[in-house]
């Protein structure tokens, strides 16, 4: 199972779509535009794991928000390779080394478990710099943030440089 971040041109309106199907089909997983996707993609801030026949089989987002902030996002694994170790490999590939700060926000208690392993702690907004939580609050999907205010809270979750 191979990991890519670096992408052709040509390659990524087909890679952008089979994500944007996967995550409309995810319903823990917040949506996204297809445009936005494209974008992450061109950036390289999405690393894309692909089965020996070319599938999609597991992806994560990891956006610069600063020099040395990154937000994690979309963390997706097919659920025929879930469990086997694919998702933390996927995640550690966007983690990459201990040089830089990463933020991430999940409505899923057993994430925030999951999280601990790969060293987020539990945090609050005010443990953000404040051009960070700028962006994060500015970047939320309106149907989270009417979904955190109306019961299901989502959780905070940072890894610190070390
Ligand atoms: C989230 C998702 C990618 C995780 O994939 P998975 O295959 O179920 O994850 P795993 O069981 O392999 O767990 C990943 C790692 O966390 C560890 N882990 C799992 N449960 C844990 C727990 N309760 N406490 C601590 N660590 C835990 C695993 O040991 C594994 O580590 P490893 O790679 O070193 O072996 C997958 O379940 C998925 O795609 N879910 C749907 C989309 C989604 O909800 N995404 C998250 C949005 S916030």
């Amino acid at each position: 199972m191979h990991i890519r971040n670096q992408f052709k041109s040509k390659e990524i309106p087909k890679i952008a779509q089979q994500i944007y199907n996967l995550i409309q089909q995810e319903k823990g997983l917040t949506k996204h535009p297809l445009s936005s996707i494209k974008k992450l993609i061109k950036d390289g801030s999405v690393f894309v794991s692909f089965n020996h026949n070319s599938q999609i089989v597991g992806f994560v987002t990891r956006k610069k928000i600063t020099t040395n902030f990154f937000e994690i996002r979309s963390w997706y694994v097919a659920p025929k390779y879930r469990q086997t170790g694919l998702a933390g490999n996927i995640l550690r590939k966007a983690l990459k080394g201990n040089r830089f700060n990463y933020v991430a926000a999940t409505f899923q208690p057993s994430i925030v478990d999951i999280g601990k392993k790969f060293g987020f702690e539990h945090a609050t907004l005010s443990d953000l710099p404040p051009r960070v939580l700028i962006h994060f609050i500015l970047s939320r999907n309106l149907s989270s943030i009417f979904k955190h205010l109306t019961g299901k809270k989502s959780t905070l979750l940072i890894r610190k440089c070390a």
